[in-house]
C-alpha cells in the first residue's frame, strides 16, 4: 500500500466532511449563544494527574498518555470537564456569576473503534458554575434538546433519559445499603442494560449475594418511567432529603414542559453515567431507535471544583458528540447539501485581460463576494462550460472588444442574459445585482 493511512479511529476531513462538521458546529455555536453562554478554549495535552482518580477508572483506561521530553506525565485531553474546573477554580471569585460556558474541541479516547464511536472526535460541552438549584439543570437540558432540535430533529428522533445519582444513594440507604455497598450497586445498575443479570457479578464478589428482595426492589426501581410512578415509590421511604429531592424533580419538569420541551424528556433511572465525579441529575440523550450510541451525557458534579484544590463551586453541564450527531442527522436525510459555488466567474480573454480584471476581482473579493477565474488561459468556450459548472450566479466577460470599450459584460447565468457596464461601475452593479435589488 502507498504512502502512510491515518491512524485507527482518527478522521481525515476531505473538504465536503469538513463542510458536515462545520454544519454541525455553527448550529451548536449559534444555540449556545441564543442561550447566554460564553465560548472558551483550554489545552489538548494536559497533566495526567488531571484525570487520575477524577474521571473514573473507565476513562483513566482509555487514556492518550506519555512521558514527554521534560519528564513530565501528560495525557491529551479525554474530555473537558477537569479542564474547565481548573479554568473556573482558578479565577472563581472574579468571575460574574452566572457563569455560563460553551465550547467545542477535539478529544482523544483510546476506545476500540465501533459505529458511534472513535478515538478522536468532537465534543460540544456547555456548563453551569455556581448555581445549586435545579434552575442550572433546567437551562442545560433545554440547551441540550434545542442543539439537537435545531438541526430540524423532533421528539421522535430523540429523547434526553433523566436520572439521579443522589436519588439512587438515598434509596439505596433506606433499603439498609451502607456507602461501601453504593459505588458497587450503581456500578451495576450502569452495566446492567447491556449485560442483565450479569452486571451484578462484581457486587456479589465484593460484598456477597444479593439479597433477591433487594434486588427485586432495585430492578422495579429501574423501571419507574415517570414523576408519579417515583413519588408512589418513594412513598414509603420518605425522608426529608427524598421530599426535597422530589420537589427538584418536579421543578425540572415542570420548568422543561413549560418550555414546550416535556416530550422529549424520559424519567429512567437506568442512567447513573461511568464517570466517577457526578453528584446529583445526571441524563443522557439517546436517538429514539436506539441504533446508536449516546448522543450527549452529562449531570451535576458539586465536588470536582473542591477536589482540584479550588474553591466549593456547584456545577452541572453536558456534553454532545459530533460523531453520533452526525449519524443521526444523515439517517433522518438532515444532512445538508455540499454548496461549493462561487458567486462570480470571471471570463479572461487573454494576458492583457486577465491583468484588466484583477483589479475588479481583487476589489469585489475584499468586498466579501467569492470570485473565482482560470489560473491558466484557457479557449473562452471552455471557461463559459466552466462558469456554468460552477454554480455561479454571474459570469463577468473580460474580453478584448469589451475593454477597448472601456465596459465589461455582465452575464445573468441563470438566464443568459447579458448587459455592459462600464468599468468602473463593476462593484456597485455586481452589489446590486447579487443582492436582488
Ligand atoms: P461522556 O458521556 O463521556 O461525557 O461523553 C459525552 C458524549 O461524547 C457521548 O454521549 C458521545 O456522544 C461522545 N463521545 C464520548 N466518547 C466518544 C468516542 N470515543 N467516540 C465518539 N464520541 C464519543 C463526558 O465526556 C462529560 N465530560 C460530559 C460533561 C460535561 N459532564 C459535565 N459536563
Amino acid at each position: 500500500m502507498a504512502g502512510f493511512q491515518s491512524l485507527p479511529g482518527f478522521r481525515e476531513f476531505y473538504p465536503e466532511d469538513f463542510s458536515r462538521r462545520q454544519h454541525i458546529f455553527r448550529h451548536w455555536r449559534k444555540n449556545a449563544s441564543a442561550f447566554g453562554f460564553q465560548e472558551y478554549d483550554a489545552p489538548v495535552l494536559e497533566p495526567l494527574e488531571l484525570y487520575k482518580a477524577k474521571s473514573g477508572d473507565e476513562i483513566e483506561g482509555q487514556l492518550f498518555n506519555f512521558t514527554d521530553k521534560g519528564g513530565r506525565d501528560v495525557a491529551l485531553r479525554p474530555e473537558m470537564t477537569p479542564t474547565v474546573c481548573r479554568l473556573v477554580g482558578a479565577k472563581a471569585g472574579a468571575l460574574k456569576r452566572p457563569i455560563k460556558w460553551f465550547s467545542i474541541g477535539e478529544f482523544y479516547r483510546y476506545e476500540r473503534a465501533q459505529k458511534g464511536r472513535l478515538r478522536a472526535f468532537h465534543q460540544f460541552n456547555a456548563d453551569i458554575f455556581g448555581e445549586p438549584g435545579p434552575e442550572a439543570e433546567i437551562e442545560l437540558i433545554a440547551l441540550l434538546i434545542q442543539c439537537l432540535a435545531g438541526f430540524g430533529l423532533t421528539k421522535d428522533d430523540f429523547y434526553v433519559r433523566l436520572s439521579d445519582r443522589d436519588l439512587w444513594f438515598f434509596y439505596l440507604a433506606a433499603l439498609g445499603f451502607n456507602d461501601t455497598q453504593v459505588p458497587g450497586i450503581l456500578a451495576a445498575i450502569d452495566r446492567f442494560e447491556k449485560m442483565g443479570d450479569d452486571a451484578f457479578k462484581g457486587y456479589a464478589e465484593a460484598h456477597g449475594v444479593l439479597v433477591p428482595e433487594l434486588k427485586e426492589k432495585i430492578l422495579a426501581f429501574l423501571q419507574i418511567k415517570t414523576l408519579p410512578e417515583l413519588e408512589t415509590a418513594l412513598a414509603p421511604c420518605l425522608t426529608d432529603k427524598i421530599s426535597q429531592r422530589i420537589g427538584e424533580w418536579r421543578k425540572v419538569i415542570a420548568g422543561l414542559s413549560a418550555m414546550g420541551l416535556g416530550e422529549f424528556i424520559s424519567v429512567d433511572l437506568g442512567v447513573v453515567r461511568g464517570l466517577a465525579y457526578y453528584t446529583g441529575f445526571v441524563f443522557e440523550a439517546f436517538d429514539r431507535k436506539g441504533d446508536l450510541r449516546a448522543l450527549a451525557g452529562g449531570g451535576r458534579y458539586n465536588d470536582l471544583i473542591k477536589k482540584l484544590g479550588y474553591a466549593d463551586l456547584p456545577a452541572v453541564g453536558f456534553a454532545i458528540g459530533d460523531v453520533t450527531t452526525g449519524l443521526l442527522l444523515e439517517q433522518r436525510g438532515l444532512t445538508p447539501t455540499f454548496v461549493n459555488a462561487p458567486d462570480i466567474y470571471a471570463v479572461l480573454g487573454g494576458e492583457a485581460e486577465r491583468q484588466a480584471a484583477f483589479a475588479d476581482i481583487h476589489a469585489l473579493r475584499a468586498a466579501g463576494w467569492r470570485v473565482d477565474y482560470p489560473l491558466k488561459d484557457v479557449a473562452f468556450g471552455k471557461q463559459f462550460k466552466t462558469a456554468a459548472e460552477s454554480g455561479a450566479k454571474l459570469a463577468l466577460i473580460y474580453g478584448g472588444d469589451e475593454l477597448a470599450k472601456g465596459v465589461v459584460k455582465l452575464r445573468n447565468m441563470s438566464d443568459r442574459t447579458e448587459q455592459e457596464i462600464p468599468r468602473d461601475q463593476v462593484l456597485s452593479v455586481v452589489r446590486d445585482f447579487l443582492s436582488g435589488r
